[in-house]
């Protein structure tokens, strides 16, 4: 969020910057940086970037919140990692235009930062309470707040009040806690909320309840990665344009779980347990760009599966069990440029898949590991690898398993002639 450049203030560089905006501009007068912190003054920076003083004292203090010792002037403040117990009372009291803070990787929780301590902040937006001992999220933060990560905490328990006092919040992050249910209303206020991210929770289908997003009605990201989802949530809101649900459990996808859901652009479903795509079930997601369905089970790809997605550019279906494709499925994708089936159980790819579109507009083919059988029926594969010799990602490692006398060559040292039946 801070370009780069600035982070190289040294001891002696913040002592020369502050010395120097001294002298030029009193009215920037602030109290000395505390030696293990980086100070910045603002004063000397773009203040459409950067209004105000800049204080990073990130793996330094190793100490208690350093009252009394931040300029007054500070908008960024940067106290993560420091083994911090709490927040005393009054510690923001003189630092009323702080715009971020940053306090992760700390040992805070909900008794240990006390009561009203945020209240003079007025001009909040960012606050980072990660990797800290929290076990619920604390209703007194200030109301203006955009951004709120509480990921790796211990919150087990969420209360549909939890967010009431936060209506400007933009992005929530809660992974890597111990959430199961998200009672309805949690979101009631969330009417700007666009990212969510909620992974790495013990969290099941169940403790997703039908309409808990019902006014959540910006949200476009959501990420509800390694739970423990059976099935995709019901009443997610259609706003969402990515998607991400990868490894939970689940393993059926029904006709109407995607209803809606036509501005989808990115759907992860990989590292699930997928056996079985009803036809259409996909049909409503007609900007959907990109899909992952690696590591799951599906065994064959039949013709109607991917109906409707029409604008869809890569799909990773590597990592599955599959040993047949039929001659259409892939029709409808007309924009295709990217497809991954390494990793299956193909012994044979017929010409027709190729000849139908959208194989002529691709772009990369993976087919690594498969038990391909190098006879005549795959020598078109072969010989296109000669006229697009981009088309195939690593052409010379993929390997015959069948005829026998072909087990284990490379199609690096085969010609398409060796192909015969
Ligand atoms: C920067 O902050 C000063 C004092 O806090 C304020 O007067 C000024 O308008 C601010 N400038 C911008 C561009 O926000
Ligand atoms: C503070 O400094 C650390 C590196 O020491 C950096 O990783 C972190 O992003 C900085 N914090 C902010 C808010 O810029
Ligand atoms: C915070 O949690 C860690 C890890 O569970 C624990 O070791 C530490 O004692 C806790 N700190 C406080 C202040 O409760
Ligand atoms: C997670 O919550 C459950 C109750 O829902 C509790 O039994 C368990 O101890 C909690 N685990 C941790 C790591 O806090
Ligand atoms: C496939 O690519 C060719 C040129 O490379 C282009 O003319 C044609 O329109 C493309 N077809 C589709 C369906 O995108
Ligand atoms: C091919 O490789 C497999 C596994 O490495 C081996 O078991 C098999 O004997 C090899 N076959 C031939 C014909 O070399």
């Amino acid at each position: 969020m801070i370009p780069r450049f600035l982070f190289v203030s040294t001891l002696a560089l913040g002592l020369v910057l502050l010395i120097g905006i001294n002298c030029q501009n009193p009215t920037h007068w602030s109290p000395v940086c505390p030696y293990e912190c980086i100070c910045i003054w603002g004063a000397s920076f773009d203040p459409k970037v950067y209004n105000g003083t800049y204080m990073n004292c990130s793996f330094r203090r190793r100490g208690p919140f350093p009252v009394g010792e931040v300029p007054e002037d500070t908008v960024i403040l940067d106290l993560s990692f420091n083994d911090m117990e709490e927040i005393p009372t009054g510690a923001f009291d003189k630092i009323l235009h702080l715009q971020g803070v940053w306090l992760l990787g700390n040992q805070l929780s909900e008794t240990k930062v006390s009561q009203g301590v945020f209240d003079p902040l007025k001009h909040l937006e960012i606050i980072d309470l990660s990797l800290n001992n929290f076990t619920r999220i604390p209703h007194d933060l200030p109301e203006t707040i955009k951004r709120c990560n509480f990921d790796t905490n211990k919150i087990t328990h969420l209360s549909s009040t939890d967010l009431h006092r936060y209506p400007l919040l933009e992005t929530l992050q809660l992974s890597n806690n111990n959430i199961t249910y998200i009672p309805v209303g949690f979101f009631a206020k969330q009417t700007v909320l666009s990212v969510l991210h909620i992974s790495s929770n013990p969290l099941a289908s169940m403790g997703i309840p039908n309409g808990v997003f019902k006014d959540a009605i910006s949200l476009t990201t959501l990420e509800l990665i390694s739970d423990k989802l059976t099935g995709i949530p019901s009443g997610l809101p259609e706003t969402l344009q990515t998607l991400d649900l990868s490894t939970n459990n689940i393993y059926h996808l029904y006709p109407g779980d995607f209803a809606g859901h036509s501005r989808l652009e990115r759907l992860e479903l990989s590292s699930n347990e997928i056996s079985v795509l009803d036809i259409g079930v996909f049909s409503s997601l007609i900007n959907l760009k990109s899909m992952g369905l690696a590591y799951n089970q599906l065994r064959y790809l039949s013709d109607g599966m991917f109906d409707g997605l029409v604008s869809l550019e890569s799909i990773f279906l590597n990592g599955n069990n599959i040993e047949i494709i039929s001659d259409n499925v892939f029709v409808p994708l007309r924009n295709l440029a990217t497809i991954d089936l390494g990793s299956n159980n193909l012994k044979t790819l017929q010409y027709e898949v190729y000849y139908n579109p959208p194989f002529k507009n691709l772009t990369s083919l993976f087919i690594l590991s498969n038990p391909w059988n190098c006879d005549c029926r795959l020598r078109w594969l072969r010989a296109l690898v000669d006229l697009k010799p981009y088309l195939l990602f690593l052409p010379e490692l993929v390997k015959c398993v069948q005829p026998p006398y072909l087990q284990n060559l490379t199609w690096g040292i085969l010609f398409p002639e060796d192909f015969v039946c």
